[in-house]
């Protein structure tokens, strides 16, 4: 196996449901110690793709490899190896929670109910209620804590904090850094935009079926800065915003649009050589970038 190489390899993956593209010709690596969040609209692919890459939908083409392993041939091997959480996660609803969790731990092999004990205590779950009689947010920590009993190095979660109280969310990603912290390598869908951006460390957006942006959060954030927006007296020779730092120039006439990645100043000291009619300046979040991919057809 490739200990430096990307955990999850994902080269020209394409799943077909009859004439439904579910997702088309994926690129994606996600590195060994990352949170990478999985972002799109409904019906974008996101689902597909964890499935696909989980052999639980057979591929149309393209490749997967997990720690190296083939994701068809290995797929038992590397299930091993996986935490899991599907989008709908389900159990049988007349066993109380530590009996189902218990099962499921025997079933991959491990014996040690220590972890399982201590997550559910962590999450505030009940294991003696029977998984029926949980509300839907408890029901999802079972999932959540069935995904990291067993210690695996890698954690692929389809939606997690669905139906997660606000202060249970926040639970979730301190401990979700605890894992990263531990090397662990997570995978995970999310409508939560601010979940996203908080405790990921790459984003992949996808829309349509087809990947549109793979980011590190950081440098998204940086790139996000703000949009400065001024309107001159007279029509303006764009070379005026020839600065490094400011990126995407629109000039229109005497309206110029641009986003500012550097220090404001050097750029409010150059265009102060021209008569100014109009300014604004709009810090932009890192929500309306991810929005603009759920609006915006062929936007980013
Ligand atoms: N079993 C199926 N049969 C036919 N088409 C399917 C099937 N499952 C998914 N699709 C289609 O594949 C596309 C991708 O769906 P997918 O469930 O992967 O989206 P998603 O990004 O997970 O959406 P959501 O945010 O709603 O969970 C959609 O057009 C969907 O209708
Ligand atoms: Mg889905």
């Amino acid at each position: 196996m490739t200990e430096n190489g990307p955990v999850i390899e994902i080269r020209g993956l394409t799943k077909n449901y009859g004439d439904v593209v579910g997702i088309k010709d994926l690129d994606l690596n996600i590195h060994r110690g990352e949170i990478m969040g999985f972002l799109g609209p409904n019906g974008a692919g996101k689902t597909t793709t964890i499935r696909t890459c989980l052999d639980l939908l057979q591929k149309t083409s393209g490749e997967v490899r997990i720690f190296g392993l083939d994701s068809h041939h290995d797929s038992i091997e590397i299930r091993r190896r996986i935490g899991y959480l599907p989008g709908d996660f389900g159990m049988y609803n007349d066993l109380p929670v530590r009996t189902i969790l218990r099962y499921l731990l025997s079933l991959s092999g491990y014996e040690d109910d220590g972890p399982m004990e201590e997550l559910a205590r962590r999450f505030a779950l009940d294991l003696d209620k029977r998984y029926g009689s949980l509300s839907k947010g408890n029901r999802q920590k079972a999932g959540i804590v069935q995904a990291f009993m067993a210690g695996q190095e890698l954690i692929i979660m389809d939606e997690p904090t669905a139906g997660l109280d606000p202060l249970m969310q926040q639970e979730f990603y301190e401990f979700l850094r605890e894992e990263r912290a531990e090397g662990k390598t997570i995978f995970m869908s999310s409508h939560i935009l601010a979940e996203v951006e908080e405790v990921c460390d790459r984003v992949a957006i996808i829309r349509d079926a087809e990947l549109q942006v793979v980011e590190r959060i950081d440098a998204l954030k940086e790139k996000m800065g703000k949009t400065l927006e001024i309107e001159f007296d007279k029509e303006i020779d764009p070379s005026v915003f020839d600065i490094r730092g400011v990126e995407g120039l629109e000039v229109d006439g005497r309206r110029a649009r641009m986003i500012i990645a550097c220090d404001l100043d050097q750029v409010v000291k150059r265009v102060s050589e021209h008569n100014i009619v109009n300014m604004s300046l709009e810090t932009f979040s890192l929500d309306q970038f991810f929005m603009t991919y759920y609006s915006r057809p062929g936007g980013g």
